[in-house]
């Protein structure tokens, strides 16, 4: 098979976990038969640097003609990086928030996994990381807070800034049944998070939600309200199966998720369209702090990389090795800075990708 896969390396330690990705995905083709096709964009500060903007038309259109969008990471450190003096719509940030709305990618999966091995890193108390836990959390992407209308004004000599939580029937719809999709796969439990006892959005949001599951009677479904939810994920986090909720709410909790698996380095992500499309990134940021020092770790990445190939190709038994392959090298206690544990083998970013590569059968 050809895959043709835009790498988005970005900023920071993007280009580093991207190598990484491509050292394993390059095993897997020789090893699979299949060929890979890649092309890379820049975005983020790597393309404000060259073209004074976060994400051109261009690349934007090169993204549009290949398969899948694999990312590293973009952004700087926001107090230093002059890229933090421009305007916020020429910002790293916006360079990926333009992209999602460009490929429409409404639908954001972020698995949290505790894996066995990394039970010492996780910081929640022992009983409860013993029970261990396994959450998809779908997060809506192109709508809400961070797409509402904005403004920043002056009323009689009182600055005001003002960002909009707006949501339609159907853009709910969309990600909801794409979230029930997702549990009938998994363990058939839907919670539904959303802050319906202020929120209008929240209200809307929770009875297009009871109508989806309609259509879905084997999935349980509950709905909590986000304050409770981010309790929750600390006090038991092995309730839940599918958490569903809008973009804001999805970004918080999902870093939360990711800290008590024991390491952000761990969490891949998936942001898909209604086609086989879709962008995969990991859910953590570019580490200005770290970047070039070959300590990154580039697990996320891996992992998404395997996510694009379970759902944009199809291809499970390769995305089987490569996880398979990230379970391997962990149990034989390599772990690279953010997971290292006292009697385990310290490795840099280059060589956990080495590992990983030599591991995939
Ligand atoms: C994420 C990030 C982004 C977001 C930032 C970089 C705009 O935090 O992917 O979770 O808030 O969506
Ligand atoms: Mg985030």
């Amino acid at each position: 098979m050809d895959l043709r896969i835009t790498c988005i390396p970005g900023d920071g330690i993007g280009p580093e976990i991207i190598a990484e990705a491509k050292k394993v995905l390059d095993t897997v083709a020789k090893q699979y038969g299949h060929t890979m096709h890649y092309t890379d964009i820049l975005m983020g500060g790597a393309s404000i640097d060259v073209h004074g903007v976060p994400l051109t038309k261009e690349a934007v259109e090169t993204a549009k003609s290949g398969d899948a969008v694999l990312m590293g990471s973009i952004g700087g450190d926001t107090t230093t990086s002059p890229w933090y003096r421009l305007e916020p719509s020429l910002r790293p940030e916006a360079g990926l928030l333009a992209i999602r709305k460009e490929l429409n990618l409404f639908a954001n999966l972020r698995p949290a996994v505790l894996y066995d091995e990394l039970v010492a890193a996780c910081p929640l108390k022992d009983e409860i990381a013993a029970a261990g836990f396994d959450m998809m959390i779908m997060r809506e992407l192109t709508g809400g807070l961070y797409f509402g209308e904005k403004r920043t004004i002056e009323e009689n000599g009182v600055r005001k800034a003002v960002d909009t939580l707006v949501y339609d029937e159907n853009e709910i719809r969309r990600i909801a049944i794409k979230g029930f999709d997702i549990a009938m796969k998994r363990r058939k439990k839907v919670t539904s998070v959303d802050k319906a006892n202020v929120l209008a959005s929240s209200r809307l949001w929770r009875s297009v939600v009871d109508e989806v599951a309609k259509k879905y009677p084997e999935v349980t479904l509950e709905h909590m309200l986000v304050d409770n939810c981010a309790m929750q994920l600390v006090k038991d986090p092995a309730q839940f199966d599918v958490i569903l909720t809008e973009n804001m709410f999805g970004d918080i909790l999902s870093d939360e998720a990711s800290m008590v698996t024991g390491s952000i380095g761990m969490l891949a992500s998936a942001s898909l369209n209604d086609t086989k499309f879709g962008l995969y990134e990991p859910s953590h940021g570019s580490a200005p702090d770290i970047a070039g020092k070959d300590i990154a770790n580039p697990i996320a990445t891996v992992l998404s990389a395997a996510m694009m190939l379970r759902y944009s190709f199809d291809l499970d038994r390769e995305a089987d090795a490569v996880e398979s392959a990230v379970r391997e090298v962990l149990q034989s206690g390599y772990r690279t800075g953010d997971i290292m544990a006292e009697g385990c083998i310290k490795v840099g970013c280059r060589q956990m990708g080495d590992l990983l590569a030599d591991r995939i059968k």
